[in-house]
C-alpha cells in the first residue's frame, strides 16, 4: 500500500499532539492535519488539502483522545520496552466499560485482551470456531467478513438485509432457516450504522445454537461501531454475549478501542467468549502464531482509552450528531437506512443523480468528494455509495457546500 506522495512520514505537521482540558469536543470544530501522519485514508483518496476530500476508509479525521497521548507519552519516557504480559487489571477494566456505557453485566473471565487488530481476530476466530456448516453473513455489509471466510477456506453465504419502515432489519427467520454453522456481522452494521435490536440478536443467537453442532454454532458479532451510539435516538447497543442470555455460550462479541476511539494506528481489540473450550482453542491458535495476550503499545492505548476516554467519547458523539442532522438534511431521501451509530452513511448513487455503475468515480469527478463504492459491501451494495463524516467542521461546511452542487 503506498503512502502519501507529499508525506514526509518522518515529520508531522504542526498538529495538536495533546488536547485541551475541559473541552475536547472544540477541537473538533477545528482544521486537524494529518499530513506527515502516512494516513492510509487520504493516500487511498489520492487525496490533497483543498481538493479531494477523503470520506471513504472508517477512520476519522479528528484528534484522538488527550488521554491516550498523554499515556503513550508517560509510557515511552520509561525505556523498558521488553515483551510485556497482559495486564492484571485489564479484563475488569473491560467489564466496567460494558457496565458504566452500556449497563451490562460482563463476567471478565469471558475476556480475552488481543494485541493485533479485529480483523486479525476474526480469522482466528473463525478458524477457532471451525464452522460445521456455512458461515452466513448479512449483505450490505463490512468486506471483510467474507474476505476472511474466503481466505481460510470457509464456505459462505450471503442473506440480503430486508428494508422496513426507516431502514434496515435483520431477517432472522431467512437466518434460522439455512441452519448455520456461524454468523457474523456487524453491530451496529457497517456501512448503515444501523442498530440492530436485542430481539433481532437474539434470535440469530437461536439459530446458530439450533443449526450448528459441536464447536459450530457461533453467533461471531462484530461490536467495533457499538461505542459509537448516538446519544439523540436514545437506543440500547444489544451487546450480544448479554442479548443472547442463556445462549451466550454461542456467541462472541468483539469490540476494539481502534474505532471508537480512532486509535487503529496500534492495532488491538478485546473478546468476549463466554465458552472456555473456544477460549482456550483461540489462545492456543495464537500461541501457534507466536501471539499472547498482552503487548505494550496496544495495552498502554487501551487501558488509557477505557479508563480515561469517557469525557473525549461523549464530545466526539456530540460532534457526529451534529454533522449527521447537517448531512441527512442535505442528502434527504438518498439516505438508504436512518443512521443511528458510528459516522457512515448508506447512499443511493440515483437519488444523488450519479450512474448505479461506477458513482464513486462519478462523485469524485464532479465535486471532488471520496465516498467507497458500495459493491465493496457485498451483492446488496450495487448502486450504493458509503460516507464517512467523522470530519472536523470546518471541512464538513466544505462537503456540504460541494453537495450542493450536486
Ligand atoms: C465492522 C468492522 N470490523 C472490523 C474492521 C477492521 O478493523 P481493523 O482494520 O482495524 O482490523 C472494520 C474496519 O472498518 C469494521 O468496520
Amino acid at each position: 500500500m503506498s503512502e502519501p506522495a507529499a508525506a514526509p512520514a518522518s515529520s508531522p505537521a504542526g498538529s495538536p499532539r495533546t488536547g485541551p482540558g475541559p473541552n475536547p469536543g472544540a477541537e473538533f470544530d477545528r482544521p486537524f492535519d494529518r499530513t506527515g501522519t502516512g494516513s492510509i485514508k487520504w493516500a487511498r483518496a489520492g487525496a490533497t488539502p483543498g481538493g479531494v476530500i477523503s470520506m471513504g476508509l472508517a477512520d476519522m479525521d479528528l484528534p484522538g483522545p488527550p488521554a491516550v497521548a498523554e499515556a503513550l507519552a508517560t509510557r515511552a519516557a520509561h525505556r523498558a520496552y521488553g515483551y510485556t504480559q497482559c495486564d492484571p487489571g485489564g479484563r475488569e477494566l473491560v467489564a466496567r466499560w460494558y457496565r458504566d456505557r452500556h449497563a451490562v453485566a460482563v463476567d471478565p473471565d469471558w475476556v480475552l485482551l488481543l494485541p493485533f487488530s479485529p480483523r486479525t481476530a476474526l480469522r482466528l476466530l473463525l478458524e477457532a470456531i471451525a464452522p460445521a456448516r456455512p458461515v452466513l453473513v448479512p449483505t450490505p455489509e463490512w468486506a471483510g467478513f467474507t474476505e476472511i471466510c474466503a481466505a481460510a477456506g470457509l464456505p459462505y453465504e450471503e442473506v440480503a438485509l430486508s428494508v422496513e419502515g426507516d431502514g434496515y432489519r435483520l431477517p432472522t427467520e431467512e437466518f434460522a432457516r439455512r441452519r448455520p454453522g456461524a454468523i457474523v456481522l456487524s453491530n451496529p452494521n457497517n456501512p448503515s450504522g444501523r442498530v440492530w435490536t436485542h430481539a433481532e440478536i437474539r434470535a440469530l443467537a437461536e439459530a446458530v445454537a439450533d443449526g450448528g453442532a459441536g464447536p459450530g454454532g457461533i453467533l461471531l458479532s462484530d461490536e467495533v461501531h457499538g461505542d459509537l451510539l448516538h446519544p439523540d435516538h436514545g437506543l440500547r447497543h444489544p451487546v450480544a454475549a448479554v442479548a443472547a442470555g442463556d445462549l451466550a455460550r454461542h456467541t462472541v462479541t468483539l469490540n476494539s478501542v481502534g474505532k471508537t476511539f480512532n486509535t487503529s494506528g496500534v492495532p488491538s481489540c478485546f473478546a468476549l467468549v463466554p465458552d472456555p473450550a473456544l477460549r482456550t482453542r483461540l489462545t492456543g491458535l495464537m500461541a501457534g502464531f507466536g501471539l499472547w495476550e498482552g503487548g505494550l503499545l496496544e495495552q498502554t492505548v487501551q487501558r488509557a482509552a477505557l479508563a480515561d476516554g469517557g469525557p473525549w467519547l461523549d464530545a466526539l458523539l456530540r460532534h457526529l450528531v451534529v454533522a449527521r442532522t447537517r448531512l441527512t438534511d442535505v442528502l434527504g431521501s438518498a439516505v438508504v437506512s436512518r443512521p443511528h451509530a458510528s459516522y457512515l452513511l448508506w447512499l443511493d448513487a440515483a437519488a444523488l443523480g450519479l450512474p448505479a455503475r461506477g458513482a464513486r468515480a462519478a462523485l469524485l469527478e464532479r465535486c471532488g468528494l471520496e465516498l467507497s463504492e458500495g459493491t465493496g459491501f457485498g451483492p446488496a451494495g450495487q448502486g450504493r455509495l458509503r460516507l464517512n463524516y467523522a470530519l472536523p467542521t470546518p471541512l464538513l461546511d466544505t462537503v456540504i457546500d460541494r453537495l450542493h452542487t450536486l
